[in-house]
């Protein structure tokens, strides 16, 4: 099967262009970016064959049914929303190298045994409803009527938002599926760290996913006048926040090694009133863990809470936390892992084993059925950053590997 590696390039750079124009590159999930992202999308569907629709859980995904109606379906694709100001390829890459699979694969007249799925996942990346991979949790029943009845910011409810973008959040029990009722899924996805480029190695085989736990930090003081108020009188919710900060990135630094990476982010910070001229009373963190140890990551606010209540007490500050998610390591089937060795070899592409370090909507698909995922280097690892950048034979390369890899599938999956 070819591929057609610039059709591919010029779909990734057309749908990069759907963004904030004042914040390349940004297309949130819910937003009315988003939607025209998705329009595009299915358009791009129909275009290469395909017949696109929206399930219950708000994802975008076609079907191209196998010779063997008994078989389960082979899953590939990824997510098209990004981070604010994020990249052109995180989760683009990998729902156009899917698309461009499946065309392929239309265009060489070969049908496959297996069914053949195609899915934009909903909502990858983290929302403002403070949760992430909602359309992956969708269909592992993971996504709990608590769930939603978030609220985002501006009062909608993710139930509302999954309405907003074609969902039936009544309905979710129609995108479930159970456990093993999938032959495999399949992601290409760009690295987002500096091994690949920096050992000059084509493609990742991903060995494990990351386990994320995520939770809210209030610091609260008294928001007081700026001038009128003495510093031995303040109870300044700020001053306090950062100590927090500070120990939050003593400690990771402390507990990270070489074979066992452990990672600590305070990446969201709100302070109240926020005013130039006023003693900050009140901070709302996010605080991020990330490690293959799951303890390590459930466990690391303790410590860092216990230790820091004392001295805020002294500042007259206290400190609530509120856990938001918690998603365990996850594994790569070994059978997907060595099915990707096998085609990226088959390709004349170098190769090596290596964890993800970001969390990717595997981690739910892999309640359904084996998982595997396809890494393709990225300059200077950067990601989440509009420098996010790739060339065209890296997306290339990712996308022949799958197109191998689903025909191996295809082959030896019953
Ligand atoms: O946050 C992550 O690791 C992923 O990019 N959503
Ligand atoms: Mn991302
Ligand atoms: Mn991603």
């Amino acid at each position: 099967m070819d591929i057609n590696t610039s059709r591919l390039w010029h779909r990734i750079g057309n749908l990069s262009r759907i963004t904030d124009p004042d914040q390349p590159w940004t297309r949130r999930s819910f937003s009315r970016l988003f939607l025209d992202g998705r329009r595009w999308l299915a358009s791009e569907f129909r275009a290469a064959g395909l017949e696109p629709l929206i399930d219950a859980g708000g994802n975008l995904v076609a079907t191209l049914e196998g010779r063997d109606p008994n078989l389960k379906p082979i899953v590939i694709g990824s997510h098209s929303d990004t981070v604010p100001s994020g990249g052109r390829y995180d989760g683009i890459l990998g729902v156009l190298a899917a698309l461009e699979v499946a065309q392929s694969l239309i265009e060489s007249g070969e049908r496959l045994r297996h069914s053949l799925q195609v899915y934009d996942f909903l909502a990858e990346e983290p929302t403002e409803f403070g949760l992430s991979c909602i359309g992956s949790r969708s269909l592992a029943g993971a996504l709990s009527s608590d769930m939603l009845d978030l609220i985002r910011p501006d009062g909608m409810t993710l139930r509302e938002g999954l309405r907003l973008v074609g969902g039936d959040p009544d309905n979710l029990n129609l995108v479930r599926r159970p456990p093993n009722s999938i032959a495999a899924f399949v992601e290409v996805h760009i690295e987002q760290g500096r091994v690949l480029e920096n050992e000059g190695i084509r493609i990742g085989i991903v060995t494990d996913i990351v386990g994320i736990h995520r939770e809210r930090i209030m610091v609260t003081g008294r928001t007081d006048h700026a001038g009128a108020t003495p510093m031995w009188l303040r109870a300044d919710a700020l001053v306090g926040a950062s100590r927090i900060i500070e120990e939050t990135y003593r400690r990771a630094l402390a507990a990270s090694t070489e074979t066992k990476p452990f990672v600590a982010t305070i990446g969201r910070i709100e302070v109240a009133p926020n005013a130039v001229n006023a003693v900050p009373g009140k901070v709302e963190m996010n605080i991020e863990t990330r490690s293959g140890d799951e303890e390590a990551i459930a466990t690391f606010a303790d410590g860092l809470v216990r230790d820091l209540t004392p001295p805020l007490k002294k500042m007259n500050l206290t400190i609530v936390r509120e856990q938001i998610s918690h998603v365990s390591p996850t594994p790569c089937s070994n059978v997907v892992r060595e099915t990707i060795r096998a085609a990226a070899a088959g390709l004349g592409l170098s190769a090596r084993d290596l964890p993800s370090g970001a969390g990717h909507d595997g981690v739910f698909i892999s309640r359904i059925g084996p998982i595997g995922m396809i890494f393709v280097p990225c300059r200077d690892g950067r990601s989440h950053a509009p420098e996010e950048s790739i060339e065209p034979h890296e997306a290339a390369d990712g996308t022949r590997v799958l197109a191998d890899v689903v025909g191996r599938l295809d082959a030896t999956c019953r």
